[in-house]
């Protein structure tokens, strides 16, 4: 199955800067096998349009509204991010969750958004330090899940990729080790199939998010039921992320 690595550029780059990446960064892989996919400030939108047209690299919004349209001073629409040439948007981010207050409810009217415009929606779920030490990961988990896919008919799962990011490894150079993650994948899965069925479970990609860089990337790859990585930090390195992603 060909994995997935998502670069999330977060609030870096000007778009001329990001043209000069993309000097950098694809020559570097050319024969790369792996679905590639830049989350962008919409800013970049006319670059990564015109840049990756041509090659199999797919590109995204950070975030969309949950409104359709109307009077929503500084907001961008599912619809505006598709006409843009955008495939996919990341939805839950834990930083627009703490910085714009998104609550799970908002999160679950986001994905009928970007899904009513064909854009596919890449989940972030995670959890928190205090979770994670009180061992409440997968109700969390469980949470977060259940209210933002609340609604979803089944058929829609396959527009809908799961990113795991524990919150308290994004940016700190911390990460889960190999084992806990696959035991939290599959904790995702059995959500999913209690939610609606095995077989949506089972075939749900999965990523995993948080501190991943070009000397740790490996193990997580190789992750039983992980189908690839979203790279934060290490993506704005056009000779790192090329690595990543070969
Ligand atoms: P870092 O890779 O910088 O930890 O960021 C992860 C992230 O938030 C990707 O969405």
């Amino acid at each position: 199955m060909k994995k997935f690595v998502v670069g999330n550029f977060k609030m870096n780059t000007t778009p001329t800067e990001f043209s000069s990446y993309l000097d950098e960064f694809l020559p570097r892989i050319k024969e790369c096998k792996t679905n590639v996919i830049f989350c962008l400030p919409a800013t970049h939108f006319h670059v990564a349009k015109s840049r990756l047209d041509a090659t199999n690299i797919k590109f995204g919004a950070q975030n969309i509204s949950c409104e359709e349209s109307g009077a929503y001073t500084g907001e961008i629409s599912s619809a505006m991010v598709k006409d843009c040439g955008a495939n996919y948007t990341l939805v839950g981010h834990s930083e627009a969750r703490r910085h714009f207050k998104e609550t799970l409810e908002v999160i679950n009217q986001k994905i009928i958004r970007a899904l009513a415009v064909n854009l596919k929606v890449i989940l972030c779920i995670g959890e928190t330090k205090y979770e994670r030490a009180t061992k409440k990961t997968k109700i969390s988990l469980k949470r977060q899940l259940d209210t933002a896919l609340k609604g979803l008919y089944e058929n829609e799962l396959k527009n809908i990729i799961i990113a795991y990011e524990p919150i308290w490894a994004i940016g700190t150079g911390k990460t889960p080790n190999v084992k806990d993650i696959e035991s939290t994948v599959n904790d995702i899965r059995a959500i999913i199939a209690d939610n609606f069925t095995q077989r949506s479970a089972d075939k749900i990609n999965i990523l995993y998010g948080g501190s991943i860089n070009e000397n740790n990337f490996a193990q997580f790859a190789k992750i039983k039921g992980i189908s690839g990585l979203l790279v934060g930090g290490a993506c704005l390195n056009p000779k790192s992320f090329a690595n990543i992603c070969k």
